[in-house]
C-alpha cells in the first residue's frame, strides 16, 4: 500500500486510545464494546477531520495553495477542523455555511461550531439549502483566483480520495492496537456521512487482508444511496492507493434506520444514547452524527445482533463541539431523563 507516497503534514495526535468500555458493557448485558477515540486527534477540539486534512492540506501545500475553501452545513465539524488546520499552517479560508436545517434556534445558529469558526479564522459567507454547494465553491475558487490567489477546493466532509486516506492510516493503526490488545473484534461501527470515514476504513482494513466487517449508520442518506457513495469512493482510494486487484463491494454495509426526520434532527434514540455514554463513562457524543451512530450500535446490541462474548469497536468520530448548538434540545432532555 502507497500511503507514505503522499504529501501529508501532521496534524493529529495519534495513535487515538482504542479504549474498553466496562460499565456500559456491564449495563447492556451484551458484547464486550470498545471505543476509538477519534474524538480525541488533538486538533482544534478533535474529530474525523483532523486525519483526513492531513492529507488534503499536505496536497494544497504541494500544490502551492494560498487559500482553502470548503463548506459544510451551519454546525459543520469539518469546517471548524478545517479553519483551525489552515490557520495552524498559515493559510487562509473562505467557507460556505449552508442553512440545511429548518427552524434552528440562535444557538444553533451562532454557538458551538459556528463560534469556534469564527475564533480560528475564516471569511465565512452563508447559503441558502438547495443549492449546488460544490458549484458554490467553484465560484469561490475562480474569485480568488482572479484576485491572485492560488485556491485550494475541498469537498464537504473533505471526502474524495485524498481526504479517504486519513481512514485508511486510521484502520491500520486500529489493526495495530487489536493486534497489541489482542481482540478479536466482531464488528467495526460508525456514523457515516460524507463518506470519506467508512471507505478509508473499508479500504484500510481489506487493503491489509483483514476481513473485520464495518458498519456505517447513515446520519442523512437512505441505505442504498448510501452504500452507492461509499462503494464508490472506496473504488477510487483503492485505485489511487494502486492496491492490487479490485476493491470488494460487498464489503460496504451501511443502515439508515437511525436517521429520525433528517440530517441533523436528534431522534429520542439518539439523545437517548449521548446522555447514556456520558453518564455511564464520561465520554461525549454530538447529537448530529456520532449519537445517531451510537444509538444504532445500542439498538443492535437490545436486539441480541450483537451478542455476548462479541467485542465491538465503535470509531468515535468526535463532533461534541456542536452541542452548545443543540442547548436547548439538550436542556429539554435532561429534564425528561432524569425523571
Ligand atoms: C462528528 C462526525 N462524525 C461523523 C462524520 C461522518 O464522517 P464522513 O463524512 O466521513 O462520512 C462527520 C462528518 O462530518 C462528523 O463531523
Amino acid at each position: 500500500m502507497k500511503l507514505s507516497h503522499f504529501p501529508r503534514v501532521v496534524l493529529t495526535q495519534a495513535p487515538t486510545p482504542l479504549q474498553h468500555l466496562p460499565r456500559l458493557s456491564r449495563l447492556l448485558g451484551g458484547p464486550d464494546i470498545y471505543i476509538k477515540r477519534d474524538d480525541n486527534t488533538g486538533l482544534a477540539l478533535g474529530g474525523n477531520k483532523t486525519r483526513k486534512l492531513e492529507f488534503l492540506l499536505g496536497d494544497a501545500l504541494a500544490k502551492g495553495a494560498t487559500h482553502i475553501v470548503t463548506q459544510g452545513a451551519r454546525q459543520s465539524n469539518h469546517v471548524r477542523q478545517t479553519i483551525a488546520a489552515a490557520s495552524a499552517l498559515g493559510l487562509r479560508t473562505t467557507v460556505l455555511l449552508e442553512e440545511r436545517i429548518p427552524n434552528t434556534d440562535d444557538d444553533y445558529n451562532h454557538n458551538g461550531n459556528v463560534l469556534l469558526d469564527r475564533i480560528f479564522g475564516a471569511v465565512i459567507e452563508a447559503r441558502p439549502s438547495g443549492l449546488d454547494m460544490n458549484h458554490e465553491l467553484l465560484a469561490i475558487g475562480e474569485r480568488l483566483q482572479a484576485a491572485g490567489e492560488v485556491p485550494y477546493l475541498i469537498p464537504g466532509g473533505g471526502s474524495n480520495a485524498i481526504g479517504a486516506l486519513g481512514y485508511v492510516e486510521s484502520a491500520q493503526e486500529l489493526l495495530q492496537q487489536i493486534n497489541q490488545q489482542q481482540l478479536d473484534v466482531h464488528h467495526v461501527i460508525h456514523a457515516t456521512g460524507s463518506t470519506g470515514t467508512q471507505a478509508g476504513l473499508v479500504v484500510g482494513l481489506q487493503g491489509n487482508n483483514s476481513h473485520i466487517p464495518v458498519l456505517g449508520i447513515s446520519v442523512r442518506a437512505p441505505r442504498d444511496r448510501q452504500i452507492e457513495n461509499v462503494t464508490k469512493l472506496a473504488r477510487q482510494t483503492w485505485e489511487l492507493l494502486e492496491i492490487r486487484g479490485e476493491f470488494p463491494t460487498d464489503t460496504v454495509e451501511a443502515n439508515a434506520d437511525y436517521v429520525g426526520e433528517g440530517y441533523g434532527i436528534p431522534t429520542p434514540a439518539t439523545l437517548e444514547a449521548l446522555f447514556l455514554l456520558a453518564r455511564t463513562e464520561g465520554i461525549l457524543l454530538d447529537p448530529v452524527y456520532s449519537a445517531k451512530g451510537f444509538a444504532g450500535l445500542l439498538d443492535y446490541i437490545r436486539k441480541g445482533i450483537f451478542k455476548a462474548g462479541q467485542n465491538i469497536v465503535f470509531i468515535h468520530t468526535g463532533g461534541a463541539a456542536a452541542l452548545p448548538g443543540y442547548r436547548n434540545i439538550l436542556e429539554r432532555y435532561a429534564a425528561v431523563y432524569e425523571n
